[in-house]
């Protein structure tokens, strides 16, 4: 079954427990929890502390997604909040391997996230230490963008591989653009604006639950 992770990028700041209580009750699988570092992508986004504070709050896996130049800085910080999938992305220039250990080691999962510019071959020497490979549908920093079909050949590509890990995008999803992804290899979904912005949370789930991949 498809896990679908809502973007609290896309709740409302100032309600925030009451937006990420009605996914929690709609029945959401994770929460994709996104950090922005405003110097790898143009905007700032949630802390250690807010990932606490959706730990002590909900029972919901958290999915945090660290798009940071320096994820070095922090990920003991959200490890220790309660990331339960702590992801990090391809293009920085960091001891990538290493940091995959210390987020398994630290109990959590370990992500990797592709932009949509960014070839399937940058993570080939260590995609095999990640439980999930994200492959960004719109370029990082900004919900309510339109989604990227050229990442879906991408994620085609990662699925016939042979990569059994959980194949995520993010950016840009609607029930109407899912089932191409499925049938990709996708098995989570990001969804924020078409999830937070949709007054019937809980049918969107339910169907979204029920897509399977074709063929
Ligand atoms: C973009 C973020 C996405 C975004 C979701 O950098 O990583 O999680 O909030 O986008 P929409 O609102 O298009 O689902
Ligand atoms: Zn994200």
């Amino acid at each position: 079954m498809i896990k679908v992770a809502p973007s609290i990028l896309a709740a409302d700041p100032i309600n925030l427990e009451r937006d990420v209580r009605r996914a929690a009750e709609a029945g959401c699988d994770w929460l994709h929890v996104d950090v922005m570092d405003a110097h790898f992508v143009p905007n700032l986004a949630y802390t250690p502390d807010i990932v606490r504070r959706l730990k002590q709050t909900f029972d919901v896996p958290l999915d945090v997604h660290l798009m940071m130049d320096h994820p070095e800085i922090l990920a003991d910080a959200f490890l220790d909040a309660g990331a339960d999938i702590l992801t990090i992305h391809a293009e920085i220039d960091a001891d990538i391997p290493a940091l995959l250990e210390k987020i398994r080691r630290h109990g959590a999962h370990p992500g990797i996230a592709l932009k949509p510019g960014t070839p399937l071959d940058a993570v080939n020497a260590y995609r095999d230490m990640a439980d999930l490979i994200l492959t960004m549908t719109v370029e990082p920093g900004f919900g309510g963008q339109k989604l990227d079909e050229n990442v879906i050949g991408k994620m085609k590509a990662l699925r016939d591989s042979g990569y059994t890990g959980y194949i995520e995008a993010d950016g840009g999803l609607r029930e109407d653009n899912l089932q191409i992804l499925i049938d990709a290899g996708l098995t989570a979904a990001v969804m924020g604006t078409a999830l937070f912005r949709n007054e019937d949370m809980p049918g969107a789930i339910e169907r979204i639950h029920r897509m399977n991949r074709a063929g």
